[in-house]
C-alpha cells in the first residue's frame, strides 16, 4: 500500500485545516471513514466548475433543501431547476444536470455507479469530475487534475515548460504523490492547500505543509509557476 510522505503530511494538515462546506464530511466522522453522499459531492462538482467555492455554497444548500435526493431532482420540472441555477451560469451545466439525474434514477434506481468509467458515461460528467466523485464519494485512487492541483504541481515539482503542454507532465507527477487510502481526502486537501497556501499570486511558502521539499519555494520563484503559453 503506497502512501507517500509528502501524502501523510498534507493528510495531517488536512485533518486540522480542511476548509468546511455543506457537501463535505466534518472531521469527526471523517475519523469515522464516513464518506459523503454521492450526490451531494456530484452537485458541488459540477456547480463548482467555473464558480467558486463562495458563490455555490448558497445554491447547493437551495438544491438539497428542495431535492434532497438524486430521485427528487429527477422528478423536477425543468423551469424549476433552471430558475434555481439562474446566477450561476454556464447553463448547459444545468441541463445536463437535469439529464444525469434522470439517467441515475431510471437506470441505476437512483444509487450513482461507484467507479470512473460508469461515471465517465453520464451526461455531462467529464474526465475531472468521474475522478473527483470517484475519488471523494467512494474512496477510489483517482488523479484529480484542476487548476490547483496543477499550479501545486508545477511548483513542488518545479516544472518550467508551460501549461497547456505540461499538463500530462503535470499529471503523471500528480499520480505518483497520490495515496492508495484517503484518495478523497488526498483529493481535496491538493485542492484546499492550492485554494488557502498555494495560491496564483502570493503563495503562503512559510506554512505551507510541503514548504521542505518544495522546488519552486527553494529556487525562489513559486509565485512564476506554473508558466502558460500565451493564448
Ligand atoms: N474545487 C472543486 N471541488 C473541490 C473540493 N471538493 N474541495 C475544494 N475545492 C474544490
Amino acid at each position: 500500500e503506497k502512501m507517500t510522505q509528502q501524502a501523510a503530511d498534507l493528510l495531517d494538515w488536512y485533518d486540522i485545516h480542511a476548509r468546511e462546506m455543506p457537501w463535505r464530511v466534518g472531521p469527526a466522522a471523517r475519523q469515522d471513514g464516513v464518506r459523503p453522499d454521492p450526490y451531494h459531492i456530484w452537485l458541488s462538482e459540477v456547480m463548482l466548475q467555473q464558480t467558486t467555492v463562495a458563490a455555490v455554497k448558497d445554491y447547493f444548500v437551495k438544491f438539497v433543501t428542495r431535492w434532497p435526493a438524486v430521485s427528487d431532482l429527477a422528478n423536477a420540472e425543468d423551469g424549476d431547476v433552471m430558475a434555481a441555477w439562474a446566477g450561476l451560469g454556464y447553463y448547459a451545466r444545468a441541463r445536463n444536470l437535469l439529464k444525469c439525474a434522470r439517467v441515475v434514477a431510471q437506470e441505476y434506481g437512483g444509487v450513482f455507479p461507484d467507479t470512473y468509467e460508469a461515471l465517465l458515461k453520464l451526461p455531462g460528467i467529464g474526465p475531472y469530475t468521474a475522478a473527483a466523485v470517484s475519488a471523494i464519494a467512494f474512496g477510489r485512487r483517482a488523479v484529480v487534475l484542476d487548476g490547483n492541483v496543477e499550479r501545486v504541481m508545477a511548483r513542488y515539482y518545479r516544472v518550467l515548460d508551460p501549461l497547456p503542454a505540461s499538463k500530462e507532465t503535470l499529471r503523471a507527477l500528480a499520480d505518483g504523490l497520490t495515496p492508495d487510502r484517503r484518495c478523497g481526502d488526498y483529493a481535496q486537501a491538493v485542492m484546499d492547500l492550492g485554494a488557502t497556501i498555494c495560491t496564483p499570486r502570493s503563495p503562503a511558502c512559510g506554512i505551507c505543509p510541503w514548504m521542505t521539499d518544495c522546488a519552486a519555494r527553494l529556487a525562489g520563484d513559486a509565485a512564476s509557476l506554473p508558466r502558460k503559453t500565451p493564448k
